[in-house]
């Protein structure tokens, strides 16, 4: 089936926050943010700003009735900032005005003194300063001490990647309308509609009863609507309770730029053993997580970190720590792989720095150790359904590895100064909140007397097609029509105490608990057709609108038999619940079960390199995936390639850029690149892996949304191979993203710089934070 949204997008028509027809009286708000990065808040005047024509109001912390706070996990972050500032961009004020334009004009005339305290936007830096979010965890599995003395081969080294910006396409924002007795509607751009829904409450010091939040869509996500879309809808619904008027909070590209937390930067250090016939026997880890200013969701973030620390491979003594380094830049948050890609990016370099030691193909060391199943993960959870070495032998028959290698020797050997690499990059990503009480869901199924739906989930459409998934599950259990199945938009009146749209669960989650409430109203209507025929419900089938009876078609259709129903005074309405069984998760052993499943697959990326300009195109990249038994193809595949190129971004040109004084330099679409269509493989083919799926995946479709990110790593490292093939002095710095002045470096310079401490900011991303170029 096809994407719902599609005609809807192409032609203009979808809707998102700005496009609400606006009520008569709205009023418009633009933030007025710090601009320093660490400071005490010594005076603000706001009298030019209100003498404005136009301008209605100006809301400080002084004007919240309720709480000041917004953290999640951790309450440590204002709304508006009160006494302090922490990071440039954090809230101090709402400008309230009949316009944005006002406001913006507005903004210009507020006067702010701020006593400047130390910037720091290092994670070492802060950990060195004991500046943590919250205390380091460690993952290990048996006993890396006595390991090291049994392994032949042992590298250490450092890894870095940086952080990447959200970029959906929708600007963070929302629009809230009063209502009755005090009552407000937001409608929110938000990934987590509960999230906003409570932390309004809390701010307004209102029951939650009396805020409604309404998502039709939003215009991307990507994790930066889990926890971030909140602040701004708070903001929107504060001027609503305050002027008991509507109003609307967009932010500008540069203000969301400006404001917002990104992917975290991560600086690591790691140590990898081998035996002689090179087997990964030890692995040691030390994350340094920058996490910014506040937790946001950092200790989840830096949780997924360490349960993909080790991506897919077996490796019998673990020992893995993470620190969230508390900076001032703005909290770091969700994107897409939550952590994971981070971990993973380390892992990968270890085996391809060994890989150059030990003279042998990286590719060589990632087949030996791939995991299998029953073996253990660092967390404890024993894998199974594990399909890697299928997927290594499809990859292998499908798209010849040797013949590539071949291939592109030859090549390299020919070519002076065009030069190609390739690279494996397998995923193992495990699909489960990793939170366990956030693993449940509801769905409110209504079926009207004509015999339409009508479908409630706490699902958000974020482009990611769970929408059309939703409408498949109803129609087909149904038996019925698409078209007669209405997806309502998320609100929380409607599905209750839902968890963001996130992890890659929504679809299982929701579509578990759609299918739960469907298959009970399906039960009810044959009841009545049974009764009806004097026959047994098991003797009734409904296929494409017809009631059939002991496999024979009736004159009883749909139609009917729901308005039979219906006048039998037979409930058509009904809320399904799903909770994932069999997950747990023991923080204090750091041992447990968390994942219901994983997702696997590997992709195969080749790449020429111009060696003299330092330009290049990825040719191709060949996946082979485990879908499960995917419902969509057409909404997964259209996964894998975003995902995909999104991870390719990340690891190549997407260079987010602070300097000392924690300013954001790339903050606008001029300084900050991300992949456009020149940036995308000349070929990405798809293969889907044949396999049974999982019980727990929705349909036995696995869950998509995150795990192709991670493939993109191996555009990393296909490009490390091409620079390599023409300096073979070449020493990796595995500093994320390889951009082209990276590249040019590692083609014409000395290579690996000494060494990642603080005298060589020019290459470490999270240190590029700190940088003086
Ligand atoms: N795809 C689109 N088009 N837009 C998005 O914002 N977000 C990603 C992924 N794919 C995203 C997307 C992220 S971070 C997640 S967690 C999942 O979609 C969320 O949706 P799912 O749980 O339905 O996979
Ligand atoms: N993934 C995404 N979002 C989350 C998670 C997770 O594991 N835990 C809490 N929020
Ligand atoms: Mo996705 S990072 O879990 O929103």
């Amino acid at each position: 089936m096809k994407n719902i949204d599609s005609k809807g997008h192409v032609t203009g028509k979808s809707i998102y926050v700005d496009d609400i027809p606006t009520i008569k009286g709205t009023l418009y708000g633009v933030v007025f943010d710090s601009p320093i990065a660490h400071g005490c808040i010594e005076s603000i005047d706001y009298t030019k700003a209100l003498d404005l024509h136009g301008v209605i109001k100006i809301i400080t912390h002084e004007d919240i009735p309720g709480e000041n706070q917004i953290g999640g996990i951790i309450p440590d972050e204002e709304l508006f900032a009160s006494t302090d500032v922490y990071f440039a961009g954090q809230p101090i004020a709402l400008i309230i005005a009949e316009s944005d334009q006002i406001a913006f004009e507005a903004r210009k005339l507020v006067d702010i003194n701020i006593s400047e305290k130390e910037v720091i936007v290092d994670s070492r830096e802060a950990q060195k300063k004991d500046q943590l979010i919250f205390p380091p965890r460690t993952f290990s599995l048996g006993d890396t001490e006595s390991a090291w003395k049994k392994c032949a081969h042992v590298f250490k080294g450092q890894a870095h990647s940086n952080g990447q910006e959200h970029l959906y396409i929708e600007t963070q924002g929302a629009y809230a309308v009063p209502l009755e007795n005090g009552h407000i509607r937001i409608s929110s751009s938000t990934q987590g509609p509960t999230a906003v829904q409570r932390t309004a409450a809390k701010v307004l010091n209102v029951g939650m009863h009396k805020i409604e939040v309404d998502v039709v869509r939003i215009g991307g996500g990507f994790g930066g609507k889990e926890d971030q879309a909140t602040p701004w809808a708070i903001m929107a619904a504060l001027g609503t309770q305050i002027l008991n008027q509507p109003v609307k909070v967009i932010l500008s590209r540069l203000d969301d730029m400006r404001m917002t937390g990104k992917r975290h930067p991560y600086s690591s250090d790691y140590k990898v053993g081998f035996s002689d016939d090179l087997k990964i026997m030890a692995y040691e880890t030390t994350f340094f997580q920058n996490a910014g200013a506040a937790a946001d969701l950092s200790p989840a973030v830096m949780e997924r970190t360490l349960f993909h620390g080790t991506n897919s491979y077996f490796i019998p003594n673990v020992k893995m720590t993470a620190y969230s380094c508390k900076t001032n830049l703005p909290p770091n948050t969700a994107f897409r792989g939550f952590g994971g890609p981070q971990g993973m990016f380390v892992i990968e370099s270890a085996l391809a720095h060994a890989a150059k030691e030990l003279s042998v193909s990286t590719h060589q060391l990632q087949k030996i150790n791939l995991l299998k199943n029953g073996d253990k993960f660092p967390y404890g959870q024993i894998a199974d359904g594990v399909e890697l070495t299928k997927i290594w032998s499809e990859m292998e028959s499908k798209f010849d590895i040797e013949a590539v290698q071949n291939r592109i020797h030859e090549f390299n050997s020919t070519n002076a100064d065009v030069k190609k690499g390739f690279s494996l990059m397998p995923v193992t990503f495990g699909i489960s909140f990793t939170k366990k009480p956030m693993n449940q869901a509801r769905a409110l199924v209504h079926i009207y007397t004509d015999g339409s739906v009508g479908v409630s989930t706490g699902a958000v459409e974020m482009g990611q097609g769970v929408n059309t998934k939703m409408i498949q599950i109803a129609s087909q259990i149904f038996s019925l029509d698409p078209k007669r199945v209405k997806l309502e938009s998320t609100n929380t009146t409607r599905v209750a105490n839902t968890s963001p749209s996130a992890a890659s669960s929504t679809a299982d989650l929701n579509g578990k608990a759609l299918q739960q409430a469907c298959n009970v109203l399906l039960e009810r209507l044959k009841n009545c057709a049974a009764d009806h025929f004097g026959i047994s419900s098991q003797d009734i089938d409904i296929k494409s609108g017809i009631v059939y009876s002991k496999g024979v078609a009736t004159d009883l259709n749909w139609d009917k038999l729901v308005l039979m129903t219906f006048l039998k005074r037979i409930c058509l309405t009904e809320n399904g619940h799903y909770a994932t069984p069999r997950i747990n998760f023991d923080m204090k052993k750091e041992k447990g079960n968390p994942f219901a499943y994983h997702v696997f697959g590997l992709a195969l990326t080749e790449v020429t390199l111009d060696c003299i300009r330092g330009t290049y195109n990825f040719d191709a990249v060949r996946i082979v995936h485990d879908f499960g038994n995917t419902m969509n193809p057409s909404v997964d595949f259209g996964q894998i390639e975003g995902g995909l190129v999104q991870g390719i971004g990340w690891m190549t040109m997407e260079e987010i850029f602070y300097n000392q004084d924690g300013q954001l330099m790339s903050n606008s679409l001029s300084t900050y690149k991300i992949p456009d269509i020149y940036s995308v493989p000349k070929e990405v083919v798809i293969e889907p892996l044949k396999t049974k799926g999982n019980e727990m995946a929705i349909l036995k479709s696995k869950a998509v949304g995150e795990p192709p990110l991670m493939y993109g790593i191996g555009a990393y490292f296909s490009l490390e191979n091409a620079v390599r093939a023409f300096n073979p002095n070449f020493s990796s710095t595995f500093d994320a993203p390889f951009t082209h002045e990276k590249i040019l470096m590692g083609l014409f310079g000395a290579g690996r710089p000494e060494s990642h401490d603080s005298n060589n900011v020019l290459w470490s991303s999270d240190r590029m934070v700190g940088a003086t170029i």
